[in-house]
């Protein structure tokens, strides 16, 4: 049977009166590159498939926090890019039953409005992938990063559990400014404080494990993050 808890989590964060929390948004992180798993239901017993995604749960102390999706914007497809420099296309009522108007579709916004469905990796390896708002590329993700290849120099077992960078600064850029103040309370390597650092937040990162605090180290000695912190990128999408 599927595990009830993060759902019971999610009831518990949200009626906890002393917590004051609503929900904002469901995120799914599809991840299809995942292996094969709970492995006594899915490749043992055979009777269920491949969990592919976690889910991610964006919870504020307001109804309208700050948040900004013009930040986080998608790059427009190829197809909306040939329309966006033809200027040209079939207005009308469509199937859905949407009617779309003339110019509906002719203002250059910087990118598309993004999904919270976030790809991990390409769902359809033909398929064109469009990471909104990201600094990271999908190959900066996992094994080829910094800090693994350093671990790796270093014969340090790399921390196994890490959050892509990527998705990490989906949220910061979304949901934060430069200068404001990002926490992560269960760091483990400090992929936050990271992302917060090459983005010009400030961060505090908690962590209960003091091996995995210590080798969190090793990220702030990037080359890539300094050359960016001497001479800033700017963080934010083009939008
Ligand atoms: C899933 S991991 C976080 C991984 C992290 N996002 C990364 O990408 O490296 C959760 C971490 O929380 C830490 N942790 C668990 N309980 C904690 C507590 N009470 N205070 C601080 N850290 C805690 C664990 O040691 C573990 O490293």
């Amino acid at each position: 049977m599927q595990s009830l808890l993060p759902l019971q989590s999610l009831l518990g964060f949200v009626s906890h009166q002393d917590a004051g929390l609503r929900l904002c948004q469901q995120f799914i992180c599809h991840n299809p590159a995942r292996l094969p798993s709970p492995t006594q239901w899915v490749n043992v017993k055979r009777c269920r498939v491949t969990d592919s995604y976690t889910q991610l749960w964006w919870m504020a102390i307001s109804d309208e926090p700050k948040a900004d999706n013009s930040k986080v914007l998608r790059p427009y497809s190829k197809k909306m890019q040939k329309l966006l420099s033809r200027g040209t296309y079939n207005a009308g009522k469509r199937p859905s039953g949407h009617k779309i108007g003339q110019s509906s579709f002719l203002k250059n916004n910087g990118g598309a409005i993004s999904h919270n469905v976030l790809e991990m990796e390409p769902i359809n390896p033909d398929a064109e992938v469009r990471i909104p708002g990201s600094a990271f590329s999908l190959s900066n993700t996992t094994s080829t990063d910094f800090f693994h290849a350093e671990c790796k120099a270093r014969g340090i077992t790399p921390y196994p559990a890490r959050i892509q960078p990527r998705l990490v600064d989906f949220f910061v850029q979304f949901l934060t400014d430069p200068g404001d103040l990002v926490l992560d309370p269960f760091a483990g390597s400090n992929v936050t404080g990271y992302v917060a650092e090459r983005t010009g937040r400030q961060w505090v990162s908690i962590e209960a494990e003091e091996e995995y605090a210590k080798q969190s180290c090793i990220r702030f000695e990037d080359p890539e993050l300094k050359k960016l912190i001497s001479a800033p990128e700017d963080t934010e999408s083009d939008s």
